[in-house]
Parts: structure tokens; sequence; C-alpha cells
């Protein structure tokens, strides 16, 4: 595979929308091919990241919150490492990198929803992502009260963002929206309100059409 770069895709959305499922389902796929493969995550795919994940998802007490751009920054600084240290290397060797949560994320939640500004945080993404855009975003979709209690059900020690009220994760849910409409070549919305196998096939059939890959 020298000389060929692999495919990068990130996917996105709220919790409980079946990212990770999804993401493991398409590695499965991709090995039966003989495509060699990585999953990743944001925050958490760097020894930083983890860090990074435990300041901020377990900080609960709302007087120790940062500032959404500090935030940012921190998300920024995550990434930049993680592009560094993890998925640039992995693309450079022919794999493709399955990556759960990217930037989008970033301008969802800090931008969009927790008020910062959009502008700035579009010009850190710039900055941090550089070249490096994803070929394909996947943003999964569904209505928030349903992703809401899949997340529950999911998570034995739930993160500040999960116990935040409906109406957080339906701006969420419309963020996500906001951004592959104004990203129509890059991002895929996929309606996630159906058996995961289906949606696995959407995906797959996404990959076959806007990147020519068999999955015969
Ligand atoms: P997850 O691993 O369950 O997706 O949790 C990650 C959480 O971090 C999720 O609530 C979204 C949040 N997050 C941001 O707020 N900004 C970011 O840039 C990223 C990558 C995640």
């Amino acid at each position: 595979m020298e000389g060929v770069r692999g495919y990068f895709l990130s996917f996105e959305g709220g919790e409980g929308t079946g990212k990770s499922t999804q993401v493991n389902l398409l590695r499965h796929r991709l090995e039966e091919l003989d495509i060699a493969s990585m999953t990743t995550r944001e925050p958490g795919g760097t020894e930083i990241g983890r860090h990074v994940r435990e300041i901020l998802l377990h900080t609960k007490d709302e007087s120790m919150r940062l500032s959404p751009m500090s935030e940012a920054l921190l998300f920024g600084l995550d990434r930049f490492e993680h592009l560094q240290k993890v998925i640039r290397p992995a693309l450079e060797k022919g794999k493709w990198v399955l990556c759960d949560r990217f930037a989008d994320s970033t301008l969802a939640y800090q931008g969009y929803v927790l008020g910062g500004d959009v502008r700035d945080i579009e010009a850190l993404n710039a900055l941090v992502v550089g070249k490096t855009q994803p070929d394909l975003t996947f943003v999964l979709d569904i209505a928030a009260e349903k992703s809401l209690a899949r997340a529950h059900e999911r998570h034995e020690e739930s993160s500040y963002y999960d116990d935040k009220m409906i109406e957080f994760h339906e701006k969420i849910r419309a963020a996500f929206l906001a951004i592959a409409k104004d990203n129509p070549e890059r991002c895929i919305v996929i309606d996630t309100d159906a058996p995961v196998e289906k949606v696995a096939m959407r995906i797959e059939t996404t990959c076959r059409e806007r990147l020519g890959v068999e999955f015969s």
C-alpha cells in the first residue's frame, strides 16, 4: 500500500446516536474485504486526549467548568496531537481511519450550543485540522429523546453532557444538521432510527457511491 493514502471517515452526532456501533461494524466489513483500517475517537485517541476526556467530561461542578472557547482549545489540543500521532501516520500507511467524533463536534457543542464564537471556532478547526479534512463525515441522526434513552441505557457512569436536559440534545441535533447542510460535499446525514444492519448498509452504500469501494 506504499504511497496510497487511506480514507479518513468521521462519525458525528449527539450521544446515543449509534456512532461507536457503526464505526465497529464498518471496521469489520473492511476487515472482511482485506482493507486495512483503524478505529479511534475524540477525545481520547491519545494519552493527552485521555486526560482531556477526564477534565471535560467528568467535571460536573458548574463553577469549575471552562468557558466554551477554553473547552474548544482543549479539544483542539487533543485533535492536533491525535492528527500528528495517530491519524496522519495511519492514513500515510494506507489505512482507513474511522474516527468517532472530530472537529464538527467542537463546532456543534462549544460553538452552536454552548455559545462560543462560531467564527473563532471555525478558524480554530481550520488551523488544527489543516489539510486533513475527513473524506466523508457521517452525521448520525435520530430524535433526541430516543438517542438520550439509548445513551442512558449504555452508560454506567454518565458524563457532564449526558446529564443535560432534552432541550440541550435537541440543540445538538439541530447543530449537526446545520453543519451537514453547510458541507454537503463532505457530510451525509444517516437516519439511525432503524435496525443497525440497515444503517450499516446505508453507510456502505455511501462509501461505494462516494469513494468507489465495492462491498460485495
Ligand atoms: P462520547 O465519547 O460519548 O461521544 O463523549 C464525548 C463527549 O464530548 C460528547 O458529549 C461530546 C463532547 N465533545 C465536545 O463537546 N466537543 C468536542 O470537540 C468533542 C470531540 C466532544
